[in-house]
């Protein structure tokens, strides 16, 4: 499959002598949603704004359904809605004229069908002729969606959609993304949230100090470097781990009450089998066992720690 979106070989320096991407090269299937995660100044919102027109990049290419960003640019960039990480609206108008008139922006012809069915999807319905002035935080980023779609883009980029929104609305926010992905619509979002990308990508990447250090399938991803950690809870309680579970380097936890055994899932044998044998042989019996993964946060943090 050809992929919609493909970066190549792209770096940034800006003006100032600063380089902010490093031959960065990612390739965006069609109908994905994307996760680029990174700390804050790692490049995310430079990355974006190359492929959307806005920054010129140093050295590379970029296309977008085919189209070069520098040849083709109206082409690539009608493909494309964009909420950027910094909102900027008119406050006076009202939800309905900036939907509306976004799409003019890009040639298209009116369509009040289509704005409806947006802003209907956006939970914004009831409040087109409210003035964006008058609207919640969460409400104006939804306007801010409504508005990236309101030509009909193939592609979404959400740029830290959740930053500085509470637990509920991005909730939301989630759903709507989930429902634009049902629609077929690509989706890439920018994110320092890892639980975001945990929650909503299919694919991970992982950027760095301007460098992609990594591009996966999530479920690869946690499966490859996850780490489980098995959790038994004893019917009795135990003063200290006998000598001949020793090899599996076992900790005791709840005074005693509690067994936890941390494993490699890459393993050939994760040991659990022998474990809950000798387990029995010592006479230590346990109520119950829990298995836990560990998550795209352990990941992330062992990935773009402080050498
Ligand atoms: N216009 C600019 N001029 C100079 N440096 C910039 C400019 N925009 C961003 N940077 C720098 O580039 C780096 C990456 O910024 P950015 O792409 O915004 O990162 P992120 O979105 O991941 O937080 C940061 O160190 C930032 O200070
Ligand atoms: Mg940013």
């Amino acid at each position: 499959m050809t992929p919609i979106i493909s970066v190549a070989n792209l770096s940034k320096t800006y003006g100032t002598g600063f380089k902010a991407l490093t031959n960065v090269n990612l390739d965006i299937d069609k109908g994905e949603i994307f996760a680029l995660l990174g700390p804050n100044g790692a490049g995310k919102t430079t990355l974006i704004g190359i492929v959307c027109g806005i920054v010129n990049a140093s050295e590379g290419s970029v296309t977008v359904g085919g189209h070069d960003i520098n040849r083709d640019y109206r082409a690539a960039r009608s493909l494309i809605g964009l909420v950027p990480q910094e909102l900027h609206t008119d406050a006076f108008e009202t939800v309905w004229a900036t939907a509306s008139f976004s799409r003019g922006l890009f040639g298209k012809p009116k369509n009040p069908d289509h704005i409806e069915k947006v802003l209907k999807a956006l939970s914004l319905w009831d409040k087109k002729d409210s003035k964006i002035i008058t609207l919640s935080g969460g409400m104006k980023r939804r306007v801010m969606i409504a508005k990236a779609l309101s030509h009909e883009p193939q592609i979404l980029f959400l740029d830290e959609p959740t930053a500085g929104v509470d637990v509920e609305l991005r909730k939301g926010m989630w759903e709507v993304v989930r429902g634009l992905k049902a629609s077929g619509v690509t989706i890439i979002l920018t994110t320092h949230y890892i639980d975001e990308a945990e929650e909503m990508a299919d694919r991970v990447g992982v950027i760095n100090k301007g460098e992609i250090i990594l591009v996966e399938d999530k479920a690869d991803l946690m499966q490859k470097l996850g780490r489980k950690r098995l959790t038994l809870h004893l019917q009795g309680r135990l003063d200290r781990i006998p000598e001949a579970l020793a090899p599996y380097h076992l900790a005791l936890g709840e005074e005693g009450r509690q067994l936890v055994y941390d494993y490699d899932t890459r393993g050939e044998r994760t040991g659990i089998t022998s474990l809950l044998g000798d387990l029995r042989n010592a006479g230590i019996r346990f109520a119950d066992l829990e298995t836990t993964q560990s998550s795209l946060e352990d990941i992330f943090v062992s990935l773009v720690r402080p050498q």
